[in-house]
C-alpha cells in the first residue's frame, strides 16, 4: 500500500521488548531503564502474530523483530514460527546485539528466520566492553560466524561511528567486509537514546567515513544487497561483502522509506522520529481485525514526509531507541 507521498510501505518493524542485556552508552543508562513497559502492557506473541497477519492485508511483506534486544524475549522462536506461517510475508529478520544468538540460532533458522543484523561498534575487546558496558566481543563475534555458518543471508553488521571512539577502526571494519561475505553498515550517530552521551562533535558523516575507506579501497556502487533499505551500498574490488552507509543525519533517505514501526506495547509509528502513535491495544482487546486493518492503514497514510532529526527535535522525543526498535 502507498502512503500519501507515493512510497510503497511493505515493511513492518516490531519491537518485542524494551529490555536489553547490554547497556550501550548511547542508548541506555548504566542502571537500565526506569520507565520499563509493564508486563501487562506488552503484547503477547499471539497478538504480534495477529497484527502481522492483518498487516499483510495492508501490503506488509517484510517483518523485522527488534528491541531493546529481541532475543531476551521468551519464546521468540515461536513468534518467528507464527510469522513464517503467514503466506504473504516473504522476509523475516532480526536486529540483535548477538550475545544470545549462538544459543538459539539454529532454532530461529528452522522456525523461518531469513536473516539477521548484528550490532557491533568495535573490534577491540576493551572498547566493545566500554561501549556496551557489559558485552563480550567474543560472544558477538561468535554470533556473526554462527549466522554465516547457518547461511542466514545476507549477514549485516551495524556499526555506529562515533568520532573519538571508533573512527580509527573504520578501515578494520571495511577489511572485514572485503574478506568475509559480511555487509558492514556504518550508521551516523543520531541524537536519540541517551542524549547525555550524544554530542555534535561525535558525529562523523557518511562522506567522511567513505573518504577514510577510499584511502585503501576503490568503492563501487552496489545495488543488489537484499533488504535494501536506507543504506547506500558499495563493494570493494574483489571483496566478498559490501559496505553500506546509513546517513539519517547528512542525507535524508526518507523519500525511499518503506517502513512503519510498532512498539512492544502495540503503538504504531510512521517514523522513528515522529511523536504520533496509534494504539492497537483497544482493537486487539475486542479482536476486531477490520479495526486493526483500518488503524494500520491510518499509520501508513499518516507517515510524515521526512524526519526532523536535524532540527533539534530529538531532545523532545518521548520514546527512546530501545523502545522504538532502532
Ligand atoms: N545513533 C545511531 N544508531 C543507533 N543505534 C542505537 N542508538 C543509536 C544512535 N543514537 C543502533 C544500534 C543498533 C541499531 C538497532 O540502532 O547500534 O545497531
Ligand atoms: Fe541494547 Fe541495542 Fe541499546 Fe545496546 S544499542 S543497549 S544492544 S538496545
Amino acid at each position: 500500500m502507498n502512503d500519501n507521498f507515493a512510497r510503497e510501505i511493505n515493511y513492518l518493524r516490531i519491537s518485542v521488548t524494551d529490555l536489553c542485556n547490554l547497556r550501550c552508552r548511547y542508548c541506555m543508562p548504566e542502571e537500565g531503564i526506569d520507565n520499563k513497559l509493564s508486563h501487562k502492557k506488552i503484547l503477547s506473541l499471539e497478538e504480534y502474530a495477529r497484527i502481522v497477519r492483518v498487516a499483510a492485508r495492508a501490503g506488509i511483506r517484510k517483518v523485522r523483530l527488534t528491541g531493546g534486544e529481541p532475543l531476551v524475549r521468551k519464546n521468540l522462536v515461536q513468534l518467528v514460527k507464527y510469522i513464517a506461517e503467514i503466506p504473504e510475508i516473504d522476509d523475516i529478520a532480526v536486529t540483535t546485539n548477538g550475545i544470545l544468538f549462538p544459543g538459539v540460532a539454529r532454532e530461529l533458522k528452522e522456525a523461518g528466520l531469513n536473516r539477521i543484523n548484528i550490532s557491533l561498534d568495535s573490534l577491540k575487546e576493551e572498547r566493545y566492553e566500554y561501549i556496551t558496558r557489559m558485552g563480550s566481543l567474543h560472544q558477538a563475534k561468535l554470533a556473526v560466524f554462527k549466522a554465516l555458518e547457518l547461511g542466514l543471508h545476507p549477514v549485516k553488521i551495524n556499526t555506529v561511528v562515533i568520532k573519538g571512539f571508533n573512527d580509527d577502526e573504520i578501515l578494520d571494519f571495511a577489511r572485514l567486509a572485503h574478506e568475509y561475505p559480511l555487509h558492514i553498515r556504518f550508521i551516523e550517530f543520531m541524537p536519540i537514546g541517551d542524549l547525555l552521551f550524544w554530542k555534535k562533535e561525535r558525529l562523523m558523516d557518511a562522506d567522511m567515513i567513505k573518504a577514510v575507506i577510499e584511502k585503501e579501497f576503490n568503492l563501487q556502487m552496489a545495488c543488489d544487497i537484499q533488504g535494501n533499505g536506507p543504506a547506500r551500498y558499495y563493494q570493494t574490488a574483489g571483496g566478498k561483502g559490501s559496505i553500506g552507509f546509513i546517513s539519517p543525519m547528512s542525507n535524508h533517505f526518507c523519500s525511499r522509506c518503506n517502513r512503519i514501526r510498532m512498539t512492544a506495547d502495540g503503538m504504531l509509528r510512521g517514523c522513528l522520529y515522529e511523536k504520533q502513535e496509534i494504539d492497537l491495544k483497544p482493537a486487539l482487546a475486542t479482536g476486531d481485525e477490520e479495526e486493526i486493518l483500518r488503524l494500520i492503514n491510518q499509520a501508513i497514510k499518516k507517515k510524515p514526509a521526512r524526519h526532523h532529526m536535524n532540527d533539534g527535535w530529538g531532545m523532545e522525543n518521548e520514546r527512546k531507541m530501545y523502545q522504538i526498535g532502532g
